[in-house]
């Protein structure tokens, strides 16, 4: 064993003696305290919070972001109870704290893991300085369907990706060290499934077989729990009939048997008590046997445990064993965090310049998370010497507190610099600004100001329309059965194009929206998710070219709603389309016969392919691939090999692509997905460059769970891609043989 290793094995013996310490001389009530994390605004649960403190009655608060008010609780915590146990102070920190980073489904389209990490870096930093130790994140759900209003909190569809920047978000937020003050430990959430729920409408029941379960939705977690996650918060939905706060099979079996997690398992917000409205339980006494037994080691906000794990112990329907389990973990993270030496927090020991550093970062992300998703003609970028003038029309274009997006509870709308305010300061007298909000929301259906709308587009040289959806049209239970532009925005931009001049969609939207509608209506569209408090700066540096756009899609966007779920990773099923295949409902001949159609596997009105997909993203740049190759023809298994390909920058502007390895192992025992993100990188090349990207892969990497539930490598014919989209065409192919 490395020294590094003998020492990190020697903390863990430790931590673990003085948690077994303590544990040996908790009362039955002190354990159960420990496992229940109370709302700081609820004083039902006790008579009140601070006399449940001294008694010993609670293990964590949530949602107290008042650092003299969380010393405060520490405090009577530690000094006033038996025991003195510090409490972990629990907060949805998602996205940045005061200052907002981009949602993280933005967060996800920069593809870049460092630049996440720094985000969650900052965003812990500031929380640490308000005495937050814990947030409820990374949301690392595997989500296809942009319907669910959480996909904006979401990673996207793909379980490659959500992984690597998954674990950056949580490496962001614990830090090199979880006992650091400006650490706060990480909770990898919604365990597991939720992004399945039916027909992406919020808290639904999510059917997902076994197999796809562990090939697809876990694999994120799998990689955080391997990361050294601290904390994993259970879903509100159902997997297959069991409500997942009380899944056994997923949590104590899977998650804690399976892979060794040693961390400890929330409930989420009263999904105990919820067992019972699911129609699994009678009544919250069995909802808490139920919890425990499936290995929810705390209960978030609901008094099941509280009320009922004692009488459960006495008559012998729980084992003590089961309590002292969840009680060494919550105990065992609040070793790691440092609380049992330092409880308390210093506002003051916030850097000075942090905010600067903060500002910075969320201004980077923003950059790196727009996607240019379509530029006719070269219209953009924008030139500020030949522009005489430029309307900027939209709801959207000045809206502080709508580009920071959901789950912003303690985001500074104050700080946040809109596009509107952007563009003035980056044009100053250059061109001339001209703005007209149009409508006062996105979903108003008040045309009245469109004649002026359009006669402003007339008399400007071009014409930047901001639109999409507000922050409160997504996150959680804010879902839509319509995601295309609500309200009358189609009708805006239909009038703005009558007038001839070109124009730019910028949308701000916490989720793919549909928009077949609108995409051949104008020249370009730049896709700027909830941009957070910098996206103003970001989006004019993109518009007017000081910058190349280099985001890319994490999601597919499907052309309308009834194609979800779209994703790029699905199975080649027995009758696959193609070109050809494909016949749209408007060219049937009147008189066509059944088979006449052909028979694969397409929408008559929609085809199979999605408006934009996965990994797309134009640049200003332009970006030639070649020459794939594969380090051998045949790799034994249990060996590592390379794919690389050469990519050149054939534009005119320095610019940054995310190169992308896509495999597809060609016969499994179970099926495999047509294609599968393996690896990706952004590269940074001056116009005329050339450089070899090289990816080094183990033929673990194209592991898949089989049959069995067994993580298996098959050996047979495999194909591989590189591109700048998951549409990328340069292929090459390998196999993998048996071990020499
Ligand atoms: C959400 C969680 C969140 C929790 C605490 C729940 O409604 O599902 O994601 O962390 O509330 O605010």
């Amino acid at each position: 064993m490395s020294s590094i290793l003998v020492e990190k094995a020697r903390g863990t013996e430790h931590v673990d003696q003085r948690v077994d310490a303590l544990l040996s001389r908790m009362s039955l009530e002190e354990k159960i305290g420990q496992m229940s994390l109370v709302n700081a605004g609820d004083s039902y649960i006790h008579d009140d919070l601070a006399q449940a403190l001294r008694a010993g009655r609670v293990g964590g608060v949530l949602n107290e972001v008042d650092a003299r008010i969380v010393n405060e609780l520490q405090r009577i915590a530690v000094e006033e109870s038996r025991l003195g146990i510090p409490l972990v102070i629990g907060r949805d920190v998602i996205h940045g704290f005061r200052t907002v980073m981009p949602i993280p489904l933005g967060q996800a389209a920069t593809w870049n893991p460092d630049l996440v990490q720094q985000a969650a870096r900052a965003a812990a930093r500031e929380a640490a300085a308000c005495g937050v130790n814990w947030t409820f994140a990374p949301m690392i759900d595997v989500c296809r369907d942009p319907r669910w209003g959480r996909i904006a909190e979401s990673l996207g569809e793909d379980p490659c990706l959500a992984s690597i920047l998954g674990v950056a978000m949580l490496q962001g937020f614990q830090g090199p060290n979880l006992g650091r003050p400006d650490a706060v430990a990480a909770c990898a959430k919604h365990f597991a499934g939720y992004g399945a729920v039916e027909g992406g409408r919020d808290y639904a029941a999510a059917n997902v077989p076994e197999n796809e379960l562990r090939n697809v939705h876990l694999r994120p977690f799998k990689a955080a729990v391997d990361a050294g996650v601290a904390t994993l918060m259970t879903s509100f939905s159902e997997v297959d009939g069991v409500p997942a706060t009380a899944n056994e099979r997923l949590v104590r079996r899977i998650l804690k048997d399976e892979w060794g997690f040693g961390g400890f398992v929330v409930s989420d917000w009263d999904s105990v008590r919820q067992l019972g409205i699911h129609g699994l339980t009678a009544d919250d006494r069995e909802s808490a046997r139920e919890a425990v037994t499936a290995g929810v080691d705390m209960e978030m906000h609901g008094d099941a445990y509280a009320a009922h794990l004692p009488s459960l112990l006495r008559a012998g329907e729980l084992d003590e064993s089961l309590i002292d389990s969840a009680v060494r973990r919550i105990l065992h993270v609040k070793f790691r965090l440092g609380l049992f030496e330092n409880p308390y927090t210093k506002p003051d020991a916030f850097p000075p310049g942090a905010r600067e550093e903060s500002l910075a970062i969320a201004r980077e992300a923003a950059l790196q998370s727009i996607v240019l998703l379509r530029n006719e003609h070269r219209v953009l970028p924008l030139s500020r010497e030949k522009l005489g003038s430029l309307a900027v029309i939209g709801p959207l274009a000045d809206a502080p507190d709508e580009q920071l997006g959901t789950w912003v509870f303690d985001g500074d709308p104050g700080l946040s610099v809109t596009p509107l305010q952007a563009i003035h300061a980056l044009v100053g007298e250059h061109v001339e600004v001209r703005y007209l909000r149009a409508m006062e929301t996105c979903r108003s259906r008040d045309t009245r100001a469109f004649d002026e709308a359009a006669a402003l587009a007339g008399r400007s040289d071009a014409t930047v329309l901001f639109l999409g959806e507000e922050a409160i049209l997504s996150g959680e239970a804010h879902c839509r059965a319509d995601i295309s532009l609500p309200g009358a925005q189609a009708e805006l931009v239909a009038r703005v194009r009558q007038a001839g001049k070109p124009v730019i969609a910028v949308i701000l939207a916490g989720r793919p929206l549909t928009l077949a509608n609108i995409a051949d209506q104008v020249d370009a569209i730049l896709y700027a998710w909830h941009p957070g408090t910098m996206g103003g700066p970001a989006i004019a540096d993109l518009l007017f070219g000081i910058e190349s756009p280099s985001g890319k899609l994490p999601v597919s966007f499907p052309r309308m709603v009834g194609q979800v779920p779209i994703y790029y990773s699905h199975k080649n099923t027995g009758k696959p389309p193609g070109p050809d295949s494909v016949v749209h409902i408007d060219d049937i001949d009147p008189k066509a016969r059944q088979l006449s159609l052909g028979m694969t596997s397409f929408h008559l009105d929609a085809g199979y392919t999605p408006l934009f997909a996965f990994g797309h993203g134009l640049s200003y740049a332009s970006f030639e691939y070649s020459s794939i190759r594969v380090s051998s023809g045949e790799i034994p298994r249990g060996q590592s090999f390379h794919v690389c390909a050469d990519l050149r920058n054939t534009g005119e502007v320095r610019a940054e692509e995310v190169v992308q390895l896509y495999v597809r192992d060609l016969v499994g025992s179970v099926t495999r997905p047509v294609r599968e993100l393996k690896a990706f990188r952004r590269v940074s090349l001056d116009p005329g460059e050339q450089v070899t990207v090289e990816f080094r892969l183990h033929t673990d990497d194209l592991a898949f769970y089989g049959r069995d539930m067994r993580l298996v490598v098959e050996p047979g014919e495999f194909h591989a891609w590189i591109g700048g989209s998951s549409e990328a065409g340069l292929r090459a192919a390998f196999r993998v043989v048996p071990p020499a």
